[in-house]
């Protein structure tokens, strides 16, 4: 068990350090947009360079790489269009991210894995204890994840989160690969969502919080959600 934590932690690890070098080659202007092509978020190993190299490094990884990634949706950016699965009726039935977004102020935690370690002990119930308030502060939560809708619900059930907590299955990780939110945890279970919180309004993504790897820290906890929803909900 513990060998395998770290195993998914290194690999995680690695894909936030490309993450890191895309955003710093960027910033930098010597990479262009067009440099940086479009496809899914590989985590293959990257060398890991000092900071003073990090913007060469990675344009050099880039332009010599046969891989491709989706750069990282950010803040002011659209939800992408299309499907989540959830259980209706005891059916798993397709929700589109118009039914979960349009109009709505949505608080979305999305996690590596239903059940899991952290995920299960720490990240969602901070949601779940929270949903309340996020409710009265003019929001719904949802929890999304590429497990399948069967998981998602047992998950809800078992930590009391149902009627508090929407479940979102991204069962082929299309939504999470096209915000460039993935990470490739291959034999535990192939790709999954990186952890983040997200706050999206009206389809649009107000405030992100993307974790390093798997880890788990405040940046995505649910007291840093409600704190910026409020901000959110203050600047219409
Ligand atoms: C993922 O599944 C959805 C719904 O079944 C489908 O529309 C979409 O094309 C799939 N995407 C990929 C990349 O397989």
């Amino acid at each position: 068990m513990c060998a395998f934590v770290t195993s998914v932690a290194s690999l995680s690890l690695r894909s936030s350090v490309r993450a890191v070098c895309v955003s710093v080659a960027v910033k930098s202007g010597r990479v262009s947009g067009a440099a940086i092509r479009r496809g899914q978020f590989v985590t293959r190993a990257a060398p890991v360079s000092r900071p003073s190299t990090l913007a060469s490094s990675a344009r050099r990884s880039y332009s010599n790489s046969a891989s491709s990634l989706r750069m990282m949706i950010k803040e002011g950016d659209p939800f992408p269009k299309g499907t989540f699965m959830q259980m209706k009726d005891g059916k798993p039935t397709e929700i589109s991210t118009d039914d979960v977004f349009k109009g709505k102020t949505v608080v979305v935690c999305s996690v590596p894995g239903a059940f899991t370690g952290t995920c299960n002990a720490r990240h969602l119930p901070g949601f779940v204890n929270l949903a309340d308030q996020f409710r009265s502060a003019g929001a719904e939560v949802a929890c999304l994840a590429t497990n399948d809708p069967f998981v998602m619900e047992a998950w809800m059930k078992m930590r009391s989160a149902e009627g508090k907590v929407i479940p979102l299955s991204d069962g082929n990780a299309s939504l999470l690969q096209q915000m460039g939110l993935t990470v490739d945890t291959g034999k535990f279970g192939g790709v999954r969502s990186r952890r983040f919180s997200m706050i999206v309004k009206d389809g649009v993504v107000k405030k992100l919080n993307v974790e390093d790897g798997t880890s788990f820290t405040d940046a995505s906890s649910a007291e840093t959600a409600l704190q910026q929803l409020k901000q959110v909900m203050a600047t219409a």
